[in-house]
């Protein structure tokens, strides 16, 4: 499963590039203005994009399909690898269906549910995007609908990724692994949490205090 990072964090993204296992980034408009309302978005999407360099989804805001076919082409001249996020919407369906004419690549996004994901697939999606966070706040298992989805794309073979996405904590992305998600875009911070162990420090500590009770003999 790839780890993807989801944020608009040009600091956050800088260092999670350098991690060495990152390989694209997610964004969404909330992202965006929690950064800065008054950010300048089409200079944060091309900074973050030198930064990372692979997958870059970059989502529209129209809730129209002639609007969102207009941002896709503004979005496509800043630079055109990106990937465009969706709403998960009767009208982004169908604009869906469009660019997948065109090798487009899209994100559908605020999925929720199998049926949803069915749907999405089927109009032509690349990636569909699970929100699991947001269906643990409403006492929905969110393990349960991904390991749903999951199992359908593995019984239809379907080709399209699952992006295993609003995720809250490690518990999530051990959840969208197991299920078989293609990938989880996941905040910094629950990224960082990934990487600690208390064991891992413990064992660190000692290792360089040996160390040094060694190299404290060999100088006296
Ligand atoms: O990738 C979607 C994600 O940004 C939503 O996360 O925590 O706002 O539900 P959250």
């Amino acid at each position: 499963m790839e780890i993807y990072v989801d944020t608009a964090n040009i600091e956050h993204i800088r260092h999670a590039a350098e991690l060495g296992f990152i390989t694209g980034v997610t964004t969404n408009p909330s992202l965006l203005a929690k950064e800065d309302p008054n950010v300048d978005i089409k200079q944060r999407i091309l900074d973050i994009h030198k930064l990372v360099g692979g997958h870059l989804s970059v989502e529209v805001i129209s809730t129209k399909k002639d609007g969102m076919l207009k941002e896709v082409d503004e979005i496509l001249s800043w630079f055109p690898e990106a990937t465009i996020k969706i709403p998960m919407i009767p009208e982004g369906l169908s604009a869906v269906r469009e660019l997948s004419r065109q090798n487009i690549p899209t994100n559908v996004t605020l999925v929720f549910s199998p049926t949803q994901a069915i749907a999405a697939h089927n109009a032509g999606a690349t990636y569909v995007s699970v929100f699991m966070g947001r269906l643990d706040d409403i006492s929905q298992s969110s393990g349960e609908v991904i390991y749903d989805i999951c199992e359908i794309w593995d019984v239809q073979e379907y080709d399209s990724q699952i992006i295993a996405a609003s995720i809250r904590h490690p518990m999530h992305v051990i959840d969208a692994a197991k299920a078989g998600a293609d990938i989880a875009t996941v905040p910094y911070n629950v990224i960082m949490q990934m990487l600690k162990h208390p064991l891992t420090d413990k064992g660190l500590d000692a290792f360089l205090a040996d160390y040094d009770k060694m190299q404290s003999k060999r100088n006296k």
